[in-house]
């Protein structure tokens, strides 16, 4: 790892190092060059004139070869970002600029370890600012705007506040002294425009919520009481409630101090349903059998019902033991508050994650899901867990499934873009980057997000390979 060209700070040279790890070879092979290029020549069909602002997407990119990795909870945060004006399209990549990336470019190597596996760090490389700790919040789960303010985030920790050029600003402050804590993934109250944060606790069983408000201030916090410390990466939040579904995902401190493992498993406990009025009344908890969710596509009142659309896992799918799990699908949830009832069916009989909608719908009814899944036409060698080659537009009302099949392709989460001036759900654009594994190249690919099947709108060539990343948003210009 070299940087060339130290005077603008740009990373550049390529990463200089390999590893055997699947996730961090053939298509989700991190890159070290952080490039600009306008005019990117569009292979098939054309960019729409009126689209205006970027897709960007963030994704785990260790700079230096980890001392030990397991996607997606290591890494450093890197923003592809592709911007759309008059029919034309630039693209930029940066890497978020942690402290933590910051003592690993003093040291000239990884310094950190995994957070399934810690290192000791060496305390002679502790500078003023207290890093390297124990653990590097890479920010490297989502990008998403709020306020003006664009933010890079991983989770329970910092957010960065990014430029729309990318260069990053710093931890993010909503107005508060010290950085706020908070998760990978935050929503917006419909009606109020705030955004709702959640950071949980690993020696706690407390969770904080923070409310920031249309300005990007922070208005309150509030914590709600848990039975375990858990581990709760998205939630729902409705027009009064956010609802939690905390799968006993649970962090022992204690077996981790004893060389087990920090999260553990714990089947016995269940799957408890939270549903939080956001009016400050007493939470209502529901029992359910064990599952675990990373994503929800949507959540939605409906008379007095709270209808949830997610990806169900029968357990938490990393960790020891976790290859023994069904593969995750969609299930909806309904929940009756007033009785206290919830009941659950499958909806889609294919293996997912990932799964989106049109935004414009988050909070709202909403009738289609976007998500990836995997055909038999990807022949790719070496596909581990989160490699897909297409992409479902399922119909929740009929069960209907079309597909766009990328064939023997990877490819990732499926954005939605709204056409301007259109109403109508899923009237716009799905982006998605896919990569191909024989000219180790990568496309940002737009389809009809009203008729995924046909041949799609636009076909983008980016001047990189763009590895298999996380979480990523529509930022309007
Ligand atoms: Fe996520």
């Amino acid at each position: 790892m070299r940087d060339k060209t130290r005077q603008t700070d740009l990373i550049t040279g390529g990463m200089g190092w390999t590893s055997d790890n699947p996730h961090l070879r053939d298509h989700f092979e991190p890159v070290g060059d952080e490039l600009d290029q306008a005019d990117l020549p569009v292979t098939f069909g054309r960019i729409p004139d009126d689209l205006k602002g970027a897709y960007m997407r963030n994704g785990p990119n260790p700079l230096f070869k980890p001392l030990s990795y397991s996607f997606p909870m290591d890494g450093d945060g890197m923003i592809h970002a592709v911007y759309f004006d008059e029919g034309r399209a630039r693209y930029k990549n940066r890497f978020v600029r942690t402290r933590g990336l910051a003592v690993e470019r003093r040291a000239g190597r990884a310094v950190y370890g995994g957070l399934l596996s810690p290192v000791p760090v060496d305390p002679a490389l502790v500078g003023e600012d207290g890093e390297p700790g124990l653990f590097k919040n890479g920010a490297f789960i989502n990008i998403l705007s709020h306020a003006g303010q664009l933010l890079a985030l991983g989770e329970a920790a910092a957010a960065y506040e990014m430029t729309t050029e990318l260069d990053t600003i710093g931890e993010w402050r909503p107005g508060t002294d010290a950085p706020l804590i908070l998760g990978a993934h935050n929503r917006h109250h419909k009606a109020t425009k705030d955004l709702y944060a959640l950071d949980y606790l690993v020696e706690e069983p407390l969770i904080h919520v923070h409310q920031i408000d249309k300005v990007g201030k922070l208005a309150r916090s509030f914590s709600v009481s848990l039975a375990a410390p858990s581990m709760i990466h998205d939630f729902v939040l409705t027009g009064r409630y956010m609802v939690l579904l905390v799968g006993p995902a649970v962090f022992d401190v204690e077996a981790a101090e004893r060389g087990e493992p920090l999260l553990q498993w714990r089947r016995e406990m269940g799957t408890r349903i939270g549903v939080i009025p956001l009016d400050g009344a007493a939470p209502v908890w529901i029992e359910a059998e064990p599952f675990f969710v990373f994503h929800f596509a949507n959540g939605f009142e409906a008379g007095g019902d709270i209808i949830i659309d997610y990806v169900r896992h029968g357990r938490l799918p990393i960790g020891p033991a976790s290859g023994d799990h069904q593969p995750p699908r969609l299930h909806r949830l309904v929940i009756d508050v007033a009785a206290r009832r919830a009941r659950d069916e499958m909806m889609a009989d294919f293996p997912t994650e990932l799964p989106r909608i049109d935004d414009r719908f988050e909070a709202l009814p909403s009738r289609f899901i976007f998500t990836p899944l995997r055909t038999a036409s990807l022949t790719l060698v070496n596909a581990p867990g989160g490699t897909f080659n297409a992409v479902a537009r399922f119909d929740t009302k009929t069960g209907q499934v079309t597909r766009h099949d990328f064939g023997n392709r990877a490819s990732g989460e499926p954005v939605f873009i709204p056409r301007p001036g259109a109403v109508d759900e899923s009237a716009g654009y799905i982006s998605v980057f896919v990569y191909d594994p024989v000219s180790r190249s990568s496309d940002l690919v737009l389809l009809d997000a009203q008729d995924i099947a046909r041949e799609p709108v636009a076909v983008i060539k980016l001047p990189q390979r763009v590895p298999m990343g996380l979480h990523g948003n529509w930022i309007r210009a």
